[in-house]
C-alpha cells in the first residue's frame, strides 16, 4: 500500500505517494521529474544516481524512498543560481570534463560534495581521484574530471 512522503528537493517541499519497495532514484526521476538523477546499474556501483541528501553524497538507487521521508535533497537541477552555472558546473565546462554527458550529473553532485567538504583545506589530485572512485565514466578521460574538481575547489576557496 502506498505511503505519502515529504521531500525537500532543491529547497522546494514535494509530497509524493510511494510504494514500500520504490527506490529514491526512481521516485526522484520518474515521479518528481528530476531527470538529472540518472540510473545505470541500480546497485550502487556506477554513481550516476548520486545526489546530496541531508548534506551527504549518496547513491539514490540504494535508498528506499520511504527511508528518505523528511530529507533535504539536492540534485543537479538545483545548483545553478539566477541562470549562472555553479562553480563546479562551470569548471566542468571549462575543462571539458564531459563528453556524452550521461554520467555528468552524478559526477557533478559527487564533486560538489568534495568541494564543499574540503572548502577549508587543500586537496590533492589523489584525494579527488579516491573520492570519485565510486563514480564511473565510460567516455571522458578522468583527468579532465579531476582537473574540473580541483579548479572548482580553487575558485570556491578564493570566493570564501
Ligand atoms: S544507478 Fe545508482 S549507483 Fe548506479
Ligand atoms: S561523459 Fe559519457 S559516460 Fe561520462
Amino acid at each position: 500500500m502506498g505511503q505519502v512522503i515529504t521531500l525537500k528537493v532543491n529547497g522546494v517541499l514535494r509530497e509524493v505517494e510511494v510504494e514500500p519497495y520504490e527506490l529514491l532514484a526512481d521516485v526522484l526521476r520518474d515521479k518528481l521529474g528530476y531527470k538529472g538523477v540518472k540510473k545505470g546499474c541500480w546497485r550502487g556501483e556506477c554513481g550516476l544516481c548520486t545526489i546530496i541528501m541531508n548534506g551527504e553524497a549518496v547513491k539514490s538507487c540504494i535508498i528506499l524512498a520511504v527511508e528518505a521521508d523528511g530529507a533535504e535533497i539536492e540534485t543537479v537541477e538545483g545548483l545553478a543560481r539566477n541562470g549562472r552555472l555553479s562553480p563546479v558546473q562551470d569548471a566542468y565546462v571549462k575543462n571539458a570534463g564531459l563528453q556524452c554527458g550521461f554520467c555528468t550529473p552524478g559526477f557533478i553532485m559527487a564533486s560538489e560534495y568534495i568541494v564543499r567538504r574540503n572548502a577549508n583545506r587543500e586537496i590533492t589530485p589523489g584525494e579527488v581521484r579516491s573520492a570519485l572512485s565510486g563514480t564511473i565514466c565510460r567516455c571522458t578521460g578522468y583527468k579532465q574530471i579531476i582537473d574540473s574538481v580541483l579548479e572548482a575547489h580553487r575558485r570556491i576557496k578564493i570566493v570564501r
